[in-house]
């Protein structure tokens, strides 16, 4: 948790944003997995952690915004709880760490906004994702349960963003710390893998480094030698030389700031000819896209730019035909690329996703393509100092999406389809870094970059 008058300045700004009217804040509660008292991991809501940093089940806070009153709530512990948990400090003492007077128990809160409501005054509130807290609010405000997102306060939500999409010193010194967790994760894996293990062996050596040094993966781990499915998380095969891996991972640290990487590792340890080809097109447009990102140039822009390259670098290949601007155009590089190069990333590693992603990648000067590729692109807004996004290029060689494009005819001036036979067991390809956008340019987050190149990565995993 941050030091008080973080989260006192946080509410402040917060309040200033948003007109008149309460604002509503729920926790996360517990979740059961398979029985009520065997639940997954604890996670607490990110918003919430954001402003209120109580990292505990079953709190809920109103901000009332033309007071400025602010209010906590949530219950004291009992002597059951005491008997299974330990003790605990009182809601009172949680709430006094983060600056904030009033507290009450969590079954006030039907009170606070009923009478908010009944006084005609706006009740604003984020979009739910967990069936408890959508519960909650139609029992709180009587909305339909299929018109809760739709109806979440925009304002709200352009306010959160607004402030999370910027981070601060001390979030910035979090996220560099989970990053050389998720450096020591994936170095795990380099260090270790060789043929014959199976790909679970390898995903349990790295969720191993995160455990014992952070809180949880950020995310379930992707890795595989069927690296053309994007998230494929089906870990039974046997690692096999000549085979690529995609290993994609991150961690999650106790102050619950993420980090994400993506790394494409040779099965054996080598390379083949046709994989350093490819794997040297990706690799050198997350180095584009490392270089190009900076304060002022859209999220969208350099999207394009590494597109280009790997268009450019295909058409090397002879894969790609034709004029390779118009072939970004047309949107070509979704067969090689169907995803964004990036998405922001801090207290979630897809950051505030759950708040919609076009509220937090998209605003009034960008707007979302209908391409496959371009269109899934999580950021595409103007990059300010302080914006945490991925750099995560890839290129995969997916066989059902080859023969639609090739069936439909997509793209026939730009893709030399008969090329593409050579490649139909290829997998796929994709390396990921972490950048944080500075004053002038961006930095790579954590201490050290993991192996990249040809030469790096052949180097990392020939190291006893
Ligand atoms: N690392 C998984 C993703 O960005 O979707
Ligand atoms: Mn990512």
């Amino acid at each position: 948790m941050f030091s008080r008058n973080i989260y006192v300045a946080r509410r402040q700004r917060l309040i200033k944003s948003v007109k008149d009217g309460i604002l509503l804040f729920l926790g996360n509660s517990e979740a059961p997995s398979n029985y009520a008292d065997n639940q997954y991991i604890f996670r607490q809501d990110s918003t919430w952690l954001y402003y209120f940093g109580i990292d505990q089940p079953d709190m809920a806070a109103v901000i009332d915004v033309e007071s400025g009153q602010e209010t906590i709530f949530g219950n004291d512990v009992d002597i059951d709880d005491i008997i299974w948990m330990g003790p605990q400090p009182l809601v009172a003492s949680r709430a006094e760490e983060v600056g904030v007077a009033g507290t009450a128990p969590l079954s006030e809160l039907e009170k606070v906004v009923k009478a908010a409501l009944a006084k005609g005054r706006k009740v604003h509130f984020l979009p739910p994702y967990r069936y408890r807290n959508m519960m909650l609010l139609h029992s709180l405000l009587g909305i339909p349960f299929d018109r809760l997102k739709t109806e979440a306060s925009v304002e709200f939500i352009k306010a959160v963003v607004e402030m999370r999409l910027v981070k601060e010193p001390c979030e910035i010194q979090q996220i560099d710390i989970a990053c050389n967790l998720g450096y020591a994760m994936h170095m795990a894996a380099t260090q270790i893998m060789k043929p014959g293990m199976l790909e679970q062996d390898i995903v349990g050596v790295m969720e191993g480094v995160v455990i014992s040094g952070g809180y949880m993966v950020s995310f379930p781990t992707i890795l595989s030698q069927n690296g053309e499915t994007l998230h494929n998380h089906s870990h039974h095969q046997i690692l096999t030389e000549g085979r690529l891996t995609v290993i994609d991972a991150g961690a999650e640290i106790a102050s619950h700031y993420c980090s994400d990487f993506t790394r494409t590792l040779p099965s054996g340890g080598r390379f083949t000819q046709q994989q350093k080809e490819i794997y040297t097109i990706v690799s050198e447009a997350n180095n584009l896209a490392l270089g190009l990102a900076r304060p002022g140039i859209s999220y969208k822009d350099v999207h394009l730019a590494a597109s280009r390259l790997m268009l450019q670098g295909l058409k090397n290949l002879g894969l790609v035909k034709g004029d390779v601007d118009e072939a970004v155009a047309a949107g070509a590089a979704g067969l090689f690329m169907p995803h964004g190069l990036g998405h922001n990333m801090g207290l979630d590693v897809h950051d505030m996703e759950n708040l919609g992603e076009n509220y937090v990648g998209y605003d009034d000067t960008v707007t979302r393509s209908s391409q496959l590729g371009l269109g899934s692109l999580r950021m595409a807004r103007v990059l300010k100092p302080g914006n945490v996004v991925t750099d995560e290029p890839g290129i995969y060689f997916i066989p059902a999406l080859i023969d639609k494009w090739k069936a439909e005819g997509t793209c026939k001036d730009f893709i030399a389809f008969d090329k593409l036979d050579a490649y139909r067991s290829f997998g796929g390809i994709r390396i990921e870094d972490d950048l944080l956008i500075t004053e002038n340019g961006a930095r790579l987050l954590g201490s050290k970059r993991l192996p990249r190149t040809v030469e790096e990565v052949e180097n990392a995993m020939s190291e006893e």
